[in-house]
Order: C-alpha cells, then sequence, then structure tokens
C-alpha cells in the first residue's frame, strides 16, 4: 500500500487553502505549496512554495517530482484548468489527486450539464479516465456549505440587519462543515490511502435549516424585530440560469445559482444524512452548538 509522504497543495493562498495547509502540516505531511506567485511572509521559511504556470506541463510536472499527492484548493473560476494540473500529476507519477471540488451539490449528477457545477464533473470525468488506466487514483470530498460562509455571509440570513429570504418553506435541511474540519477531512484522506481510493466521500459536521438558524436568533434576541419575505428555490435557478445565459456571471448571480441547489433540500440531496464522517474523524456538531455559534454572530 502506498504511504503518502510529500503533499503538493494549489490554491493555498484563498479561502479555503490555509485551512487545509495546516490540516496537512500538523498531520506530518511534508507540504509543498504551488502558486501563481510567492506572497512574502506567508508561509514558515522552512516551507517549499514553489512558483508555478499552471497552463504548462513542463512547469508543473517538474514541480511535482517526488510528490506523492496533489490536493488542489484552487478557486472556482480555476477548477476547469486542473486538466492540465492533473496530466502533471499523471507525468510525475503521484498517486493521489484531491480535486478542488469541496461543494455541497457538486457531486449530484443531475447538476452536471449545468454552469459551474458542469466544470466539477468534467474534472472527475478526467481523473476517472486516468484511474481506470490505473496512471493515478483520486477522492473528491463532498463537504456541504462552508459553515463559516454561512454565519458570516449575509446569503443564507442576514443576522447583523435582521433580515431573511426564506426559501421554499424554510425547512429545507442542508449539510455544513467547517473549513478546518475540511483540512481535517484531507489530511484523513490521504492517510487512509486505500479506504479513501477512486471515491466520492461525503462529511457533514451539522444539517441545519433556516427556520432553525431564524428561531435560534429569534430565542437568543427577543424583542428583536425581523424582516423576512419568501420565495422558491426553483425561482431562483431559473433566474439564475436565464442571467448566466445571458452572459451574466456576477458574484450575486453565482451565489443565486449556489443557493438555489445547495438550499434545495431532497431535490438535489443537499443534507448527508449517510456519511463518511467516522473514516475521516469528524466529530458533528449538536443543535446547542449551533445556537452558540449563532450567538456569536448576532449583533
Ligand atoms: N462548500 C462551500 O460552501 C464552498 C464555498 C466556497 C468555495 N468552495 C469551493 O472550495 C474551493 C476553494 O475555493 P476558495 O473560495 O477557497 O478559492 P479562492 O479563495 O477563490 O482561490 C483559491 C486560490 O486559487 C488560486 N488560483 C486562483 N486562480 C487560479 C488559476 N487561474 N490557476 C491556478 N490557481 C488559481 C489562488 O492561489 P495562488 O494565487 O496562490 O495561486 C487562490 O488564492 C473551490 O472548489 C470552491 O468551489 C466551496
Amino acid at each position: 500500500m502506498p504511504k503518502i509522504k510529500k503533499v503538493a497543495i494549489a490554491g493555498a493562498s484563498g479561502a479555503l487553502g490555509p485551512h487545509v495547509f495546516k490540516a496537512l502540516a500538523d498531520a506530518g505531511f511534508e507540504v509543498t505549496v504551488l502558486t501563481r506567485s510567492k506572497k512574502p511572509g506567508a508561509y514558515d521559511l522552512a516551507i517549499e512554495v514553489l512558483e508555478v504556470d499552471f497552463t504548462s506541463m513542463d512547469s508543473l510536472t517538474s514541480a511535482l517530482k517526488d510528490i506523492d499527492a496533489v490536493v488542489s484548493t484552487v478557486g472556482g473560476t480555476a477548477v476547469d484548468g486542473q486538466t492540465v494540473l492533473i496530466d502533471a500529476a499523471v507525468a510525475a507519477g503521484v498517486k493521489r489527486f484531491i480535486p478542488s471540488d469541496f461543494g455541497s451539490v457538486s457531486t449530484n449528477p443531475k447538476l452536471d450539464k449545468l454552469p459551474l457545477y458542469s466544470s466539477m464533473a468534467n474534472i472527475r470525468e478526467h481523473l476517472q479516465k486516468k484511474a481506470a488506466v490505473g496512471e493515478l487514483s483520486w477522492t473528491v470530498l463532498a463537504c456541504g456549505a462552508f459553515l463559516e460562509f454561512v454565519l458570516n455571509m449575509p446569503t443564507v440570513i442576514d443576522f447583523k440587519n435582521h433580515t431573511a429570504t426564506i426559501l421554499d418553506d424554510g425547512d429545507n435541511r442542508v449539510t455544513s462543515t467547517s473549513m478546518p474540519l475540511v483540512g481535517t477531512a484531507i489530511a484523513a484522506i490521504l492517510k487512509n490511502f486505500e479506504a479513501t481510493k477512486n471515491q466520492i466521500l461525503h462529511i457533514s459536521e451539522v444539517i441545519w435549516t433556516q427556520n432553525q438558524l431564524l428561531g435560534f436568533a429569534k430565542e437568543l434576541q427577543p424583542g428583536i424585530k425581523w424582516e423576512t419575505n419568501k420565495t422558491q428555490t426553483s425561482v431562483l435557478l431559473k433566474e439564475s440560469l436565464e442571467q448566466i445565459g445571458a452572459g451574466d456571471l456576477s458574484m450575486p448571480v453565482i451565489l443565486k445559482l449556489l443557493k438555489a441547489t445547495a438550499l434545495a433540500g431532497d431535490t438535489y440531496g443537499g443534507a448527508y444524512d449517510v456519511t463518511d464522517n467516522e473514516l475521516l474523524g469528524i466529530k458533528e456538531l449538536t443543535a446547542d452548538g449551533l445556537k452558540t455559534l449563532v450567538a456569536s454572530h448576532l449583533a
């Protein structure tokens, strides 16, 4: 059984990347950072940071020499470009590739043809082809909506301004995991090489609903007047696809597409009732724990 020792991470300077970098380093892997441009002072001097051209096979193959596994946490717009990184990983003899996916419903085949989701699906297909001929193994991690994004951004419930747009009946269940735990799971994947080979794994720290989060906020701050309105996820999905079709790829439109799908409950499987939490060392958050987190986000 191959033992993973040296791990390269691409996209380590983003939102998720630093948490994954820390978890890999804490788990004892020798981590190399692949970046488009070095950020002075970003890493301990002992860390190998390589400036690479993510469009060049030569640049990437040379950077991946002696690397056992590649973890990609590149941002959404760079997902398609990972084909070059995967091909270079094969050329360099890398044993495991974890692509930048880390979605909520991105692994649901019903969404494979939709903008954004099609990029993730193409990368999974590319990896499956390489694995089928024994060139590489892969693992995709589905983790739900990042818990930090759910609580810090006004997208689901705006805790600071006391407003919310309730989707459907507000009871759609959604999985979330915090970013440090996504890092924990990635390190565990690399420690459990055979058990995690060529599969999509699911982790879920907590399952919430909009009504539950709003209920916590109202209970914790009685007397506050909330402004709420309602819409349907199907309406949001139609609107977002029309806007994207008309060439609008702005962040509000992308967020609308993500909300319409990730918060659509059973329609796209946004809540994971069956998980790989135990294998990947994920401790679940209780409802009380979630309420405490909501309390820390109230104005
Ligand atoms: N489940 C959720 O709620 C959720 C939320 C957000 C994101 N995600 C997913 O998590 C993953 C990481 O997202 P993120 O928000 O952390 O990403 P991000 O902050 O937008 O970007 C991460 C890093 O990607 C690198 N990068 C950017 N453009 C690149 C390019 N063209 N080629 C190669 N590298 C490039 C940059 O690193 P360098 O400058 O160092 O090269 C950047 O710091 C994505 O798969 C995203 O879809 C999931």
